[in-house]
């Protein structure tokens, strides 16, 4: 098999990093996870600001991002749209130069059903090429996930909107223009598609009521090298100049903080100590407040962070989900497989996603204890959990389920692995780098 490195040394298109449809992990559990882990580039930073080389002419070189399945499906997309890129793999994550300088066509309905943040090109295609058609976004099965904001804010910006046969067509014959927007929620993903469309709108926008993810902030410096003006950074009022014309740049992907939680909770949950290289703690943001609630310890070190368990084993600890700087939904079945056998109980109140919780039932095979009412689960600890076949039906949710098998007495038959494969790169190789006894095998 071929080493990372290789496959994706100076390749003019991302190759797909991933297995076939029927793998799945073999994991035996019972074993503390100790070592290095570098943390990836993050998912959801790389995918809008590969959008948002759709906005200009000029070279932008992302560093950085992952090699994961939703990073290829989305260069294989502006590939399609006459995006020409060069990828190369660096030691610290992959290298991708990419030039829009004849941007045409649109996206392939099959591949932007894959992903939802693919609908993001709406906008900035409508801006560069004066029509966009985009099919309505697939991606995870995490509940209805509407795209009303991301089109009343495309309205108010000037654009046409229509619908038909499951594609969205966004017209704007008279150009786009600034405009003032209050979103009705902060989702993220609207914000970053409208703040993106600014940019190229004539005149002055002010949004507000803006997602204040750190991954909006990293688009949001990347859009500024690229010469956009753009105020209120990192707060839930952007104001954006636009209709100026956007040049090259080069830009470093934030380190994923879901990724780095998700190995942090694997760590305590098994009784381990990993040390994470990317992140420092201040990334976790609120859910650094919940691991040393559970008794998590960590320490900042230089360029990364160690966790690791507690002596006396994990407390129950109870949270919501929020939009930033709450705990991230991203997070919330990875640390639900934390708590699985922490003492005491965790309720978790889950604000974001209706249909967030279908770990549960693959943890209950397990041998968790855990009640859903509603948006509410309760998680009582067990003493023990034992090995099962069990599915991971969006990216959390699989990986959730696979910190519950290396937690678990006996063999856990993870399946759903494509789910994996989106959202992280070498998912086995890594966990078993860190003495997790995991086969990635073909049934
Ligand atoms: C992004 C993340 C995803 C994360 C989510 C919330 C990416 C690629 N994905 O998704 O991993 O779980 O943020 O942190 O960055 N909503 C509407 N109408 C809209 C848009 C959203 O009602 O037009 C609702 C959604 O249904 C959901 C909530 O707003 O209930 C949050 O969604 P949003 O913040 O938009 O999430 P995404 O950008 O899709």
């Amino acid at each position: 098999m071929a080493s990372r490195a290789e496959a994706f040394s100076a390749r003019t298109v991302l190759p797909k990093p991933v297995g076939r449809p029927d793998d799945c992990l073999v994991i035996r559990g019972g074993k503390p996870l100790r070592g290095l882990w570098r943390v990836d580039g993050a998912k959801n930073a790389a995918l809008p600001l590969m959008v948002a080389t759709l906005l200009t002419d000029g070279l932008v070189t992302l560093t950085n991002l992952p090699g994961i399945l939703d990073v290829a499906v989305l260069a294989e997309l502006l590939d399609g749209l006459g995006v020409e890129q060069h990828w190369s793999y660096a030691d610290q994550g992959l290298r991708a130069t990419f030039a829009g300088v004849r941007v045409t066509g649109q996206p392939d309905p099959e591949g932007v059903r894959r992903m939802r943040a693919s609908f993001l090109i709406l906008g900035p295609l409508l801006a560069r090429t004066g029509v966009a058609s985009v099919a309505l976004p697939g991606g995870d099965a995490i509940g209805t996930r509407p795209v009303d904001i991301h089109l009343d804010g495309l309205i108010a910006l000037g654009a046409e909107i229509s619908q038909d046969h499951g594609a969205i067509t966004a017209r704007a014959p008279k150009g786009l223009m600034g405009a003032n927007y209050t979103l009705s929620f902060p989702s993220v993903g609207a914000t970053e598609h409208l703040v993106m469309t600014a940019t190229l709108a004539s005149g002055r926008t002010e949004l507000r009521n803006c997602a204040r993810e750190p991954e909006v902030t990293d688009l949001c410096r990347l859009l500024v090298a690229m010469g956009a003006e753009i105020d209120g950074i990192g707060s839930d009022r952007l104001v954006i100049i636009g209709g100026k014309r956007l040049g090259g740049a080069v830009h470093r992907t934030i380190p994923d903080r879901i990724e780095a939680g998700t190995i942090i909770a694997a760590a305590a949950a098994t009784g381990g100590e990993v040390e994470l290289r990317g992140p420092g703690i201040e990334d976790l943001g609120a859910a650094h407040d919940l691991f040393l609630r559970a008794g998590v310890r960590l320490r900042d070190v230089e360029g990364g962070l160690v966790a690791s368990a507690p002596p006396g084993g994990l407390t129950g600890t109870d949270f919501v989900t929020q939009p930033f700087p709450g705990v991230a939904t991203d997070l919330q079945p990875p640390l639900m497989a934390m708590m699985l056998k922490a003492a005491g109980s965790a309720r978790i109140d889950e604000t974001l996603f209706e249909n967030r919780f279908r770990h549960v039932d693959d943890m209950r095979r397990l041998g968790a204890d855990i009640v859903v009412r509603g948006r509410t689960a309760l998680v009582r600890g067990v003493q023990r959990l034992s090995g099962a076949a069990v599915r991971g039906t969006d990216v959390r949710a699989a990986s959730s389920l696979a910190i519950a098998g290396l937690m678990a007495e006996g063999e856990t038959i993870l399946e759903g692995l494509d789910h994996l494969d989106r959202g992280h790169a070498a998912f086995t190789e890594r966990l078993a780098a860190l003495g997790a006894d995991v086969t990635r095998i073909q049934r």
